[in-house]
């Protein structure tokens, strides 16, 4: 059950089996199958008016003091990854049942089923789905989760208006010239070389976890907002918490996806570009300011002689 669903079309999750309701040939490369194309080749919700991703403004988006933390669940277990995939769109890792996301105001506990990657070309051309002010980062790890209440029915989740949470992560260059770093990244991208072709996969052996790789990421700080899935056939089924925090990378890990895995087999193209353009703007929450920064405004306020009120 878990592998029906982990085969999908989640976000940028692609089949891995063929069946009837994968009947769209959607794309990044060719200008016949790419972003562009899919509002009229994937009509249904492709084109519709809650899609992502988005450019994030962040001077636009309101405090709600609903947004508290998470609660993850099994994201500290060595061996919650279970197998590396490159599905042709994407390099996607399956993770054992029992990685749970529950709190950050979503509507229930959601099970942890999937991430996978965006990416433009290492660190010259970035590649994020969401894009913060204008900025796009290098990269994006996205977290898919299915409402827990639905059993892994993606059949449901996709036609539920939240049956779906994603968890969105900036990627970004960490500074000075570190090699191989963090070490769990290196866990992960060793298995690169292994997964050229689509259809690849290999099984990820114990020894790091989810945690290990979201490090330094504050994950009490992030933007919601409600959207879609990032590829076809973008249903609009999916309640997105996009982190503030980027995990930091060494160069030499993030040019690893622009020249180690490609779309087809051995004669296609090399992976690039793998994200979708950014859609109509949406409403975007995120926490309140805390006390102090709010302390710090009111007394600005103050200084400058204006009347504050009932803050
Ligand atoms: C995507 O396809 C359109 C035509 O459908 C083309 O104009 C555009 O250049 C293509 N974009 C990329 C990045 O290939
Ligand atoms: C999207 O396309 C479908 C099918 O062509 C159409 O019924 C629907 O009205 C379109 N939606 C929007 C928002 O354009
Ligand atoms: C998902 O739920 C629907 C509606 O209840 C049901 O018809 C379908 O068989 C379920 N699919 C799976 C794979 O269990
Ligand atoms: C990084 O390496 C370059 C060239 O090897 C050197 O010029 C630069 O000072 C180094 N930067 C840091 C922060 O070590
Ligand atoms: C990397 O993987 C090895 C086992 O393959 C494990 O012992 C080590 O703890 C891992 N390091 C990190 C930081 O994830
Ligand atoms: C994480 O972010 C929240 C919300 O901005 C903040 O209140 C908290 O102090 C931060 N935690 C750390 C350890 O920085
Ligand atoms: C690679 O894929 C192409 C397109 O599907 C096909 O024409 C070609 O025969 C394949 N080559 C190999 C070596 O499998
Ligand atoms: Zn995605």
């Amino acid at each position: 059950m878990k592998w029906f669903v982990a085969a999908l079309a989640v976000c940028a999750l692609v089949p891995t089996v063929h069946s009837a309701s994968d009947a769209v040939a959607w794309c990044y490369h060719l200008p016949t199958c790419n972003d562009t194309t899919w509002p009229t080749i994937a009509t249904q919700f492709c084109n519709g008016t809650r899609q992502s991703p988005i450019n994030i403004v962040e001077a636009d988006a309101t405090g709600d003091s609903a947004l508290t933390s998470f609660t993850f669940t099994n994201y500290d277990s060595i061996d919650g990854m279970t197998k590396i995939e490159n599905t042709g769109k994407t390099v996607k890792v399956a993770l054992k049942s029992g990685l749970t996301v529950s709190g950050g105001n979503l509507p229930e506990a959601f099970d942890s089923l999937q991430f996978h990657l965006h990416w433009g070309n290492g660190v010259a051309i970035p590649g994020s789905e969401h894009t913060v002010n204008g900025k796009r980062y290098p990269m994006e790890l996205h977290i898919v989760n299915s409402k827990s209440s639905l059993n892994g029915n993606t059949t449901l989740a996709v036609a539920d208006s939240q049956g779906l949470a994603a968890l969105g992560f900036f990627i970004e260059e960490m500074t000075g010239n570190s090699t191989n770093q963090p070490a769990s990244w290196q866990n992960l991208t060793s298995y690169l070389a292994r997964i050229p072709h689509q259809g690849d996969s290999v099984a990820i052996a114990p020894g790091f976890s989810l945690d290990d790789l979201l490090t330094g990421v504050n994950r009490t700080s992030y933007y919601r907002y409600l959207g879609s899935l990032t590829t076809p056939n973008c249903n609009e089924a999916v309640v997105w918490t996009v982190f503030k925090d980027t995990i930091k990378v060494s160069r030499d890990i993030l040019n690893l996806f622009g020249k180690t895995v490609r779309v087809g087999n051995s004669t296609s193209v090399l992976m690039e570009n793998v994200f979708r353009n950014v859609q109509s703007a949406q409403p975007v929450t995120t926490q309140v300011a805390s006390s102090a920064s709010k302390t710090c405004y009111s007394l600005g306020l103050m200084a400058l002689g204006l009347a504050l009120r009932g803050n």
